[in-house]
C-alpha cells in the first residue's frame, strides 16, 4: 500500500490578539483528531507590534524548542524564508495593508473575516495575489466545518426540495455601554459595528443554501438593508439585510447586532419539503436538525433527525487544512471559499453600508 506523503505546513502569525490565539491553539492540535493524516501545521514565526507580546504568545501557546522566530513587527514575518503562509488576525481595517504586504513578499495569505473593508480593497488583493502567484483566502472558517459540509451535501441531494427562505442571525452582547470607545467593535477607525464583524456568519448560511444552490447558477442577489447606529460612536449596533435570489424565487432575511445575546437556533433554512435548523453558535455548530414535512408545504413535521459531529478544538483548523492542501496543489484560491464568494460578500456589505447611510471615516478604506 502506498504511504501518503506528509505535508509540514509552516505558518507565520500576524498579531497576538484573541483570534490569533484561537487559531494557533487549533492548528497545533493533532490533525488526526479530525481525521487528517496528510498535513501537520507548524508555527514558525510570530509577529506583533510588541516583541514582549510575541514572546509571551509563543511561551503560552507553542511548545517552543527555540525554533519559532519572535518578531516585534509584522514585516519580518513576511520576509522569513521559513514561513509558507501568513495568517492575519488584526482588526478589519488593517487587513488590506497586512495582506498586501505579505503578498508582495511572496507569502500565501489567510486573512480574517471580513477580508477587507470594501469590495475594491479585496479586488485589489486578488489582482496582487495573482501577480505574485500566491494563494489568498478569507478565513471563512464556518464554511469548512463538518456541519456546513454536511448541510451543503444535503441541499445538493435535494431531499427537502426547493429552498424558499433562510433566516439567520448572529448577535453578541459586547457590553458596549461599558467598553472603551476605542474597542474594535465600537471604533469606526477599526471598522467597528455589527455588519463587518458579525454579518459574515448569517451571510455564509445564505451563500451555502442559496448562492451555491445548483439551480442558482451563481446569480447574485439583490440587497435591501437598514441599520440602527449607536450614538456612542455612530457604528451600526444592529443591521438587517434581505437578499433576493430571483433565479430561485427565494430570499434570505439576515441580521446581526452587537448588544443582544445570540439566539439558540441561529439559522433556519426553509425548503418546500422541510427545514434545516442550525443551532448556536452559528459560526461553529456541532449538530443540526433536519425536519421532513409529511407533504410539500404542509409544515407538519413527519420525521426529524439530529445529526451530531464531534469536533476537537474550536473549529478554526479545518480552514487551515484547506489552505495547506491548496498551496500544496499549486492552487491560488479555494474551490470551497474562493475569491468570488468574498467579492460577493464585500459587494453585499458595501450595499448594506450605502443603504444604511454609513461611511467609514475618511482615509480608512485604502482602495475605493
Ligand atoms: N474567525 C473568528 O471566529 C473571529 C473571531 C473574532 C475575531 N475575528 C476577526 O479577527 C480580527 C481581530 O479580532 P480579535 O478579536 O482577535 O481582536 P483583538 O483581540 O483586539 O486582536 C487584534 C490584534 O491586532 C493587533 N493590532 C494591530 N494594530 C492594531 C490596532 N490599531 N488596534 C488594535 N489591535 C491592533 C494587535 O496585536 P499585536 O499587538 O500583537 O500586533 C491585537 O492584539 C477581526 O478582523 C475580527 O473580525 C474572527
Amino acid at each position: 500500500m502506498a504511504t501518503q506523503k506528509l505535508l509540514i505546513f509552516r505558518w507565520g502569525i500576524i498579531s497576538t490578539g484573541a483570534i490569533s490565539t484561537a487559531f494557533v491553539k487549533d492548528i497545533l492540535l493533532d490533525p488526526k483528531t479530525r481525521g487528517v493524516e496528510d498535513i501537520v501545521h507548524k508555527v514558525t514565526a510570530v509577529g506583533s507590534r510588541s516583541i514582549d507580546s510575541a514572546s509571551s504568545f509563543v511561551d503560552k501557546l507553542i511548545n517552543a524548542d527555540g525554533s519559532v522566530k519572535i518578531y516585534g513587527n509584522y514585516a519580518e514575518v513576511y520576509n522569513d524564508p521559513n514561513v509558507d503562509a501568513v495568517y492575519i488576525g488584526t482588526p478589519h481595517t488593517l487587513h488590506y495593508l497586512n495582506a498586501s504586504d505579505a503578498i508582495k513578499s511572496g507569502k500565501h495569505v489567510l486573512v480574517e473575516k471580513p477580508a477587507t473593508t470594501n469590495t475594491q480593497e479585496f479586488r485589489s488583493l486578488v489582482t496582487l495575489a495573482k501577480q505574485h502567484g500566491v494563494f489568498l483566502m478569507e478565513a471563512m472558517w464556518t464554511r469548512f466545518q463538518p456541519v456546513a459540509r454536511a448541510v451543503k451535501q444535503n441541499i445538493d441531494l435535494g431531499v427537502l426540495g426547493a429552498p424558499v427562505m433562510v433566516h439567520a442571525d448572529l448577535s453578541g452582547d459586547f457590553d458596549i455601554e461599558n467598553i472603551p470607545l476605542t474597542h474594535r467593535i465600537l471604533d469606526p477607525n477599526l471598522g467597528g459595528g455589527a455588519i463587518l464583524d458579525l454579518g459574515p456568519y448569517p451571510l455564509v448560511w445564505a451563500i451555502i443554501t442559496l448562492y451555491e444552490h445548483p439551480e442558482n447558477n451563481r446569480s447574485k442577489p439583490t440587497v435591501s438593508a437598514s441599520m440602527v447606529k449607536t450614538p456612542l460612536t455612530g457604528v451600526d449596533r444592529s443591521t438587517c439585510f434581505t437578499l433576493n435570489f430571483s433565479e430561485l424565487a427565494a430570499q434570505a432575511q439576515l441580521s446581526c447586532n452587537i448588544n443582544i445575546p445570540p439566539c439558540s437556533i441561529s439559522a433556519t433554512l426553509r425548503f418546500r419539503n422541510g427545514n434545516i435548523l442550525i443551532p448556536a453558535p452559528i459560526y461553529c455548530p456541532r449538530w443540526y436538525i433536519v425536519q421532513h414535512f409529511d407533504k410539500p408545504g404542509s409544515g407538519k413535521v413527519q420525521r426529524e433527525e439530529t445529526i451530531h459531529f464531534e469536533i476537537f478544538g474550536g473549529g478554526w483548523h479545518f480552514q487551515a487544512d484547506e489552505v495547506a492542501r491548496c498551496v500544496c496543489e499549486g492552487r491560488l484560491e479555494s474551490s470551497v471559499w474562493g475569491h468570488e464568494k468574498t467579492l460577493l460578500e464585500m459587494e453585499i456589505f458595501d450595499e448594506v453600508h450605502r443603504q444604511g447611510e454609513y461611511r467609514l471615516p475618511e482615509g480608512v478604506e485604502q482602495v475605493i
